[in-house]
């Protein structure tokens, strides 16, 4: 029997330079896109996906974080006193169950792949999710659903992908396999940061990863790849060919929020979304044509 996804591991450890000074003294993953820090879009689509235990890998500065998902008893007083149950409700609505969240503190950013390393001892000998929380996807069936679905039946590693413009291909983790292979594309090969000119698709791994164990060993294993930084991808490329792995074409609209343009589209297009906001922010988006 295929084991499910139980566990997802949220690397929070990064620096997020491109957001200085915002995120001097709060983790960027809690910047808010309208009303929710990234971080809870990220909580909620796990558990949509069936996730019951969640693996912080923070850092230092990153308190805030776990903060976030527990209690504030003052302000809960306040609001109780104050009779305001909607606020209070929404307070509550971030609280996991006790138990359900673990943080490790990555203690030198040295990559996503030493992030998700760190994590090795509290997911164990289980298949796991990975969200990297500055992605976001936008779309009625969140992306980690969509990926436990087609999961269940094919198992194995499977990575969110998109195609992006041929000259970012730099940017991203690049996926070797057929572009019209359908929603699932086996996994020829993964580079890392690939030149334009030397990428074997334009096919960009996002934010989103379904992940076996056997992972960990290769991480630990990993010498340092692009950047000086010890690359997840290189170590899920150690495993194509011995295991199933798959790129997954999600549907919805996804937005880097880890980028400052990217950031503020999440907020309009969430924004818009929201049946309160969306005539006032069509009104004021009128006047920047
Ligand atoms: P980014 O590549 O966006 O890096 O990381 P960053 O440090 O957050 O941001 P910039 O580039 O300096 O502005 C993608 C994800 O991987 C995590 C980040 O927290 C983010 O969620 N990460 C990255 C780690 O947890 N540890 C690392 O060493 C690097």
């Amino acid at each position: 029997m295929r084991r499910e996804i139980k566990t997802a591991v949220f690397p929070v450890g990064g620096m997020g330079t491109r957001f200085l000074p915002a995120t001097k003294a709060i983790p960027k993953e809690m910047l808010p896109v309208v009303d929710k820090p990234l971080i809870q879009y990220a909580v909620e689509e796990a558990k949509a996906a069936g996730v019951e235990n969640f693996v912080f890998v923070t850092g230092r500065y990153k308190s805030a974080l776990e903060d976030h998902f527990d209690h504030a008893f003052e302000l809960e007083r306040g609001l109780e006193e104050r009779q305001k149950h909607h606020q209070l409700d929404l307070a509550h609505s971030t609280l996991l169950k006790p138990g359900q969240a673990a943080f490790t503190r990555q203690q030198m950013a040295l990559g996503l792949g030493h992030a998700v390393l760190c994590a090795r001892h509290l997911v164990g000998d289980e298949p796991f999710a990975v969200i990297l929380p500055d992605d976001m996807i936008l779309d009625d069936v969140l992306c980690l659903v969509q990926m436990v679905r087609a999961y269940s039946e094919v198992g194995g590693n499977m990575v969110a992908v998109a195609e992006v413009p041929g000259e970012h291909t730099d940017r991203y983790g690049i996926l070797d396999g057929d572009p019209r292979a359908g929603a699932l594309i086996p996994v020829r090969g993964l580079v890392e940061k690939p030149r334009p000119e030397e990428a074997p698709s334009r096919l960009a791994l996002i934010g989103r990863y379904i992940l076996q164990p056997q992972v960990f060993e290769h991480l630990a294993r990993q010498e340092p790849g692009a950047g000086g930084e010890i690359q997840l991808t290189d170590a899920m490329a150690k495993l194509i060919g011995r295991q199933p792995f798959h790129g997954f074409r999600f549907s919805g609209r996804r937005f880097d929020c880890g980028d400052k343009a990217g950031y503020l589209e999440a907020n309009i297009a969430y924004a818009l979304e929201c049946e309160a906001m969306r005539e006032p922010v069509r009104a004021f988006l009128k006047r920047y044509r």
